[in-house]
């Protein structure tokens, strides 16, 4: 295992050397922020694609992953349409710039694909692609958000243990507070990971969302080693969210006034300020190479 995480090192600066990626800007703010939950239809999606738009006003250069590869639908949410995916990327059919695609405002997608399944067993060859492609888009981005399929798949705790930062969102409904919970614990216990953003969607008030925050932190403190949840506010529950859903446009674009939209931009605020969990992260490159080398 260490001779294949090592010889992995040495193909990578044998390909930055070659391609010359390391060289391109300055990267060290970069966040990489995995947005997850343990149960599905929370509203990571949506989340994400505002969120992303509320950075880009702030004049941050954002780049989503759509790291949900069995319902992918960060390209739906935009209303753009892929062509290729982050699958044509592993298997080095495609670069990334020919498989990223472009909201109208700018914000840059790298898409799922819904035949690339398993991204825990990768070759040594597809690990190499992702890192070498990944890494040339250094330095061209402020912010990555990582949208999550739900669960606790192998897939998506790699992707969450590889962020900068993770967080977690969670409604009121008792099965999406377990499943949170559940998420944490093997976060924690899996990957060591201590700090968790927790972010309550689809509330009507500010004492339920800070109710099930307590509820949370409170069984953390109880039966979790050194977890510390970091409360990011809420979402309301918002019909007009619903109907820019439909309209394929996300809600901040389409109605900023709305609660939600108001939210979000104070979300985007809460993240920019919020101090960095991840002691060895802050660029892309780092973010593909634990990614890539977490099996080992
Ligand atoms: N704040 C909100 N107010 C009202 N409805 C909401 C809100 N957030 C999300 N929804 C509704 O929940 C649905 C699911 O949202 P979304 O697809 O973003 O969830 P998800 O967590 O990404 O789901 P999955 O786990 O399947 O990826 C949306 O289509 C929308 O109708
Ligand atoms: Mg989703």
């Amino acid at each position: 295992m260490v001779d294949q995480a090592s010889s992995l090192r040495k193909l990578m600066d044998q390909k930055t050397t070659e391609t010359g990626f390391a060289l391109a800007g300055n990267s060290k703010n970069t966040i990489v922020l995995s947005v997850t939950s343990g149960k599905g239809g929370v509203g990571k999606t949506n989340i994400v694609a505002s969120l992303a738009e509320a950075f880009r006003s702030m004049g941050q250069r954002v780049l989503i992953i759509d790291a949900d590869l069995g319902l992918s639908n960060v390209d739906i949410i935009f209303g753009v349409h892929p062509e290729y995916h982050i699958g044509h990327v592993i298997d080095g059919e495609k670069n990334i710039s020919e498989v990223l695609l472009t909201t109208a405002t700018g914000i840059k997608i790298l898409p799922a694909g819904s035949g690339v399944t398993e991204l825990t067993h990768l070759t040594q060859g597809q690990k190499m692609n992702l890192l070498v492609e990944l890494g040339t888009l250094e330095g061209s981005f402020d912010i990555v958000l990582v949208d999550t399929g739900a669960g606790i798949s192998p897939n998506v705790l790699y992707f969450n243990a590889a962020a900068d930062d993770c967080m977690i969102i969670a409604t009121r409904e008792p099965t999406s507070i377990t499943d949170a919970y559940a998420m944490m614990k093997v976060m924690n216990t899996q990957h060591g990971i201590r700090r968790f953003k927790l972010l309550i969607n689809m509330v009507r008030e500010s004492s339920e969302a800070k109710a099930v925050y307590l509820n949370l932190s409170n069984a953390a403190q109880k039966f979790l080693s050194n977890v510390v949840i970091e409360y990011m506010g809420f979402i309301p529950q918002d019909e007009t969210l619903q109907r820019s859903v439909i309209k394929r446009v996300p809600v901040i674009v389409d109605n900023p006034g709305a609660a939600s939209s108001q939210s979000i931009k104070k979300l985007a605020r809460m993240i920019m300020m919020s101090p960095r969990t991840s002691e060895s992260g802050g660029n892309i490159k780092f973010f593909v190479k634990r990614f890539v080398n977490m099996g080992n």
